[in-house]
């Protein structure tokens, strides 16, 4: 089983949540990412977002994600990913192996009812586009430029969970049931501070079911919720690097096109 965060992007150009120290622009993260900023400032909280789905459109998979995606080709093994960025999909990861806990920003949701449509335009409407230079003020858009609902009318939000909501609650069960079903060999736990629950909380859950826990991390003060155990490993480092290494006698060597480009030596490597 693995865990991802950030971090795993990292290495695509993608700013981790702490390495944006919190801000954007002259705003505040935490106050862009909650349905309350919606309700009060759609256009700010939607011109946020543009600027997200703009960097995660140009960042390309690495080859972590390429791993992961050959992992979960080869392996009876599920990936629960903290991140919106869209670049596991990118890589092909199977989609009936991931969830994406915390939704994508690719996906647009009313902020009503339950339409939801996958969506990649940048930007979503051509007003919503924003100045390059950083120091230049962000354009006073009137909410009758924001996309909307074509079902109700009401306004359409970016399908990610925000500060305070519950992630999809059939994801959260079919983790949780996958974990039922046996013994877990292993938990991969893969750039992620490991700080939100319910993503912070499978660490123990897989230890439960006997896993032994290898941690990706570029800092070796992130450790998983309950700290590191005997058996355990930590690989400090960039996770692009060190998992495709870790991973290559099991997926083969991947190159920076996700193309493998020499076989597995011991596919079945346990
Ligand atoms: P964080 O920003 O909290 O943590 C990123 C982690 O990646 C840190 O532990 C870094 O040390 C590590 N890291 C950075 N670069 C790395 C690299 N090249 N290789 C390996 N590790 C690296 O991001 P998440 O853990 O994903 O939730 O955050 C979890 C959730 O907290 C997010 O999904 C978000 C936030 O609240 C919501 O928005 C709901």
């Amino acid at each position: 089983m693995v865990l991802c965060g950030a971090g795993l992007s990292a290495s695509s150009g993608l700013p981790t949540f702490r390495g944006m120290g919190g801000h954007w622009r002259k705003y505040e993260v935490m106050e862009l990412a909650t349905f309350e900023a919606f309700k009060k400032n759609p256009v700010r909280v939607w011109q946020f977002y543009t600027y997200r789905r703009k960097e995660a459109l140009n960042a390309k998979p690495n080859k972590a994600h390429y791993a992961l995606a050959e992992l979960a080709r080869r392996k009876n093994c599920i990936t629960v990913s903290q991140n919106v960025d869209g670049l596991s999909p990118r890589a092909n990861h199977p989609d009936d192996k991931i969830f994406h806990i915390h939704g994508s920003l690719f996906t647009l949701r009313c902020e009503s009812c339950d339409y939801a449509e996958p969506n990649l335009d940048d930007p979503v409407k051509p007003e919503l586009a924003i100045p390059e230079d950083e120091n230049a003020p962000l354009p006073d858009l009137s909410p009758e430029a924001l996309p909307r609902c074509p079902s109700c009318e009401m306004l359409l939000r970016p399908g990610v969970v925000w500060f305070y909501e519950d992630p999809p609650q059939d994801d959260v069960k079919a983790v949780e049931d996958w974990m039922d079903l046996g013994r877990i060999d292993l938990f991969l736990v893969i750039g992620t501070s490991s700080s939100v629950d319910p993503a912070a909380k499978y660490s123990t859950m897989a230890r439960d079911k006997g896993a032994r826990v290898a941690v990706f991390n570029i800092n070796r003060d992130d450790e998983p919720v309950g700290g590191m155990r005997k058996k355990d490993w930590f690989f400090k480092g960039d996770a692009a690097v060190l998992l495709p290494e870790l991973l290559r006698s099991v997926v083969g060597e991947i190159d920076e096109d996700g193309a493998i480009v020499k076989p597995p030596s011991n596919p079945n490597n346990q």
